[in-house]
């Protein structure tokens, strides 16, 4: 029978944590026995996560102020992760700023903090938790890419700055994937299609499971991808490309 890595008592940090797919990851990480940590930039939201796991789950949560647009703020998030932990078991790197293509010029604060938040900073929070991934025993790094990010993936919606940030966030996890290679830790990579924003515990979350072929993929299909990856036995790193018809590769959007 194959081994399957045991998530239980895992410390867990998610980016982007206070809504949407990190939200979902971060409290199905805790239903399956991880202490996760919530990192993002609105802590009102991160809280309320906070709450929702606690209810859900009797676990009680960090919350850490992350603002991955800003290379001060994530240097401020690691010390202070530092601090407080030897180790760190799973980072998954999912926030990252989405925006739409336009008829309209992007303004350049807009165009930076998409390349920041997604590239940068991600690169920065990664390098800076290092010491404490290389701390654990079943080291994992998860970053959330996207079918954008994809070698010729058609643009669709998505403006080119964000097309363009997702490639190289694609490039990130590659290029530690190729950097860690013979050490303990893995890099592995989820690309999504374009989700619904479904919440545990909600009819939709429940029923995702029932969508027939032809309907969009959820944050629930996500969150499974990532669970599958990080229980593989070691020895095995994953990259997933998450598809549907509608919101997928193929899609005539
Ligand atoms: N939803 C989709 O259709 C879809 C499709 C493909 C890939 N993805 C990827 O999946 C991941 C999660 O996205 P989502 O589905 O939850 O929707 P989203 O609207 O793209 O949410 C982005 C998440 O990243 C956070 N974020 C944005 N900029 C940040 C920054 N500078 N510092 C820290 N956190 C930041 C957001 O938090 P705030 O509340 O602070 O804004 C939010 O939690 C992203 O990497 C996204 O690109 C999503």
């Amino acid at each position: 029978m194959i081994s399957l890595q045991n998530l239980e008592g895992s410390v867990v940090v998610v980016s982007g944590a206070g809504r949407g797919l990190g939200a979902a990851l971060a409290v199905s990480l805790a239903e399956a026995g991880s202490r996760p940590i919530l990192c993002g930039r609105n802590r009102e939201a991160l809280e309320s996560v906070a709450s929702t796991i606690l209810e859900r789950t009797g676990v009680q949560t960090q919350v850490v102020k992350l603002d991955l647009g800003d290379a001060a703020s994530v240097a401020r998030a690691v010390t202070q992760l530092k601090a407080e932990h030897e180790v760190i078991d799973l980072l998954i790197n999912n926030g990252a700023m989405w925006l739409e293509s336009s008829e309209e010029d992007h303004r350049p604060e807009e165009v930076l903090a998409v390349v920041n938040a997604a590239v940068s900073g991600t690169f920065l929070l990664t390098q800076g938790l290092m010491p404490l991934l290389r701390g654990s025993s079943r080291p994992d790094i998860v970053t959330i890419g996207s079918i954008s990010g994809l070698p010729g993936a058609a643009i669709q919606t998505t403006s080119v700055p964000f097309y363009a940030a997702k490639r190289a966030q694609a490039a990130l996890a590659d290029g530690f994937a190729q950097m860690l290679a013979g050490t303990p830790v893995r890099s592995l990579v989820i690309h999504p299609p374009y989700l619904d924003d479904v919440e545990p515990g909600a009819e939709a979350w429940e029923n995702a499971s029932k969508r027939r072929k032809g309907e969009r993929a959820t944050n629930r299909d996500i969150v499974e991808a990532v669970l599958f990856a990080v229980t593989r036995p070691r020895h095995v790193s994953l990259s997933i490309v998450v598809d549907a018809d509608e919101g997928g590769r193929f899609s005539r959007l």
